[in-house]
């Protein structure tokens, strides 16, 4: 039975009998075998989706654990910015734990499914006209001058949470993957799998590391350029991120694994994003698709080196969250009057 990730792995998370522990039973996600990605590469692609979620994020491994220690020290508000899945996710597990929350979005760049969770979780939602990186830079200063909690990827307990993903993955292998590809933004998920995979190997759970393959949207690709993107712009607005937070650290995890940190175009994304919905089955936002869009990137440059390795791609929300990219992307349906024989026509049964 699910139990939440903190119960699960506590001996490995910094909580004692003291914290009180926030969950909505999040975790213990699929690893979905990726039928047409192994074809493709001749490796055995494993989709770990971080959708099915309480929140249909990842955020929520990191956020049972951010709210969690923010109630055991007593914090009566937590604050984040956002691109929209944190927001979402600080929101619902501070409505679970009874203390308030402010979420800081940039205006007019975050999809609708997630503003819609942050407004029913009851969060104050304030837009800032600027993007991701005005919101953290203030949020930083708002919380290092008032008793609110931030809850962003700078707090170290969203990458406790968050390394349980490796956790899981090694668990249901039995080993680490040769390979794993992430999408990258404010650059926190990176950071969490490496430290877990790390964990695990001291603790001699497995005996290898996988490689880390990090990747950032071409118009909002910091790291890759190594300079600060001052207007960053992407289809996949959860990773429209120009300095992001974590930055040194995805830049250990990609130089001590033998991996790297690259980038891929919205092209590249959307394809992948389409791939995913139409031929494995998987409706995952913009931004996870970065993780497979890097796969075959990957793959087209180093053709057959992928053949029977191991690879996990995360793909780290659900498609839902963005509904209107959805259906920006596809077809309208078309419109017919309620008569059989149209429809039979249509349908090209006549
Ligand atoms: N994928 C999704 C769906 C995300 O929402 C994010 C980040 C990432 C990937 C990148 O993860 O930041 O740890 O490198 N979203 C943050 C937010 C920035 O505010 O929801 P990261």
């Amino acid at each position: 039975m699910k139990k939440g990730l903190i119960e699960k792995y506590r001996k490995f998370l910094p909580v004692s009998d003291k914290t009180p522990v926030i969950t909505l039973n999040e975790g213990d996600t699929p690893l979905i075998k990726g039928k047409v990605l192994s074809e493709l590469t001749g490796g055995k692609v494993l989709l770990k989706f971080e959708g099915t979620n309480p929140t249909g994020s990842f955020k929520d491994r990191g956020m049972c654990m951010a709210i969690s220690k923010a109630l055991e020290k007593g914090a009566e508000a937590v604050m984040c910015a956002s691109t929209g899945n944190t927001s979402a996710s600080a929101a619902a597990y501070a409505a679970r734990a009874g203390i308030k929350s402010i979420v800081l979005i940039p205006e007019g760049k975050i999809a609708r499914g997630k503003l819609s969770q942050a407004l029913i979780h009851g969060a104050q939602v304030i837009a800032i006209q600027g993007n991701f990186d005005d919101a953290l830079r203030m949020v930083v200063e708002i919380t290092s001058r008032y008793p609110i909690q931030l809850v962003n990827s700078i707090n170290p307990y969203r990458i406790e949470g968050q390394k349980t993903g490796s956790f899981e993955i090694c668990d249901e292998m039995g080993k680490a993957p040769d390979y794993h590809f992430i999408p990258v933004g404010n650059a926190g998920n990176i950071t969490a799998y490496w430290k877990g995979y790390k964990e695990y190997y001291s603790a001699g759970i497995i005996s290898s590391l996988p490689r880390m393959r990090g990747y950032q949207a071409e118009g909002a690709a910091p790291i890759v350029r190594g300079k600060v993107v001052p207007n960053p712009e992407t289809v996949a607005t959860a990773i429209r991120i120009g300095n992001p937070a974590r930055w040194k650290e995805a830049e250990t995890a990609a130089r001590e694994s033998g991996g790297k940190i690259d980038m891929v175009s919205d092209q590249e994304i959307l394809s992948a994003y389409h791939l995913l919905g139409k031929e494995e089955g998987i409706f995952v936002e913009p931004a996870s698709a970065a993780s497979v869009a890097g796969l075959l990137k990957f793959n087209r440059e180093n053709p057959g080196v992928l053949k029977d390795k191991i690879i996990v791609c995360i793909l780290t929300g659900t498609g839902l969250k963005d509904p209107d990219r959805a259906v920006k992307e596809s077809p309208v349906p078309e419109s017919v009057p309620p008569t059989l024989k149209i429809l039979e026509e249509k349908l090209g049964l006549k």
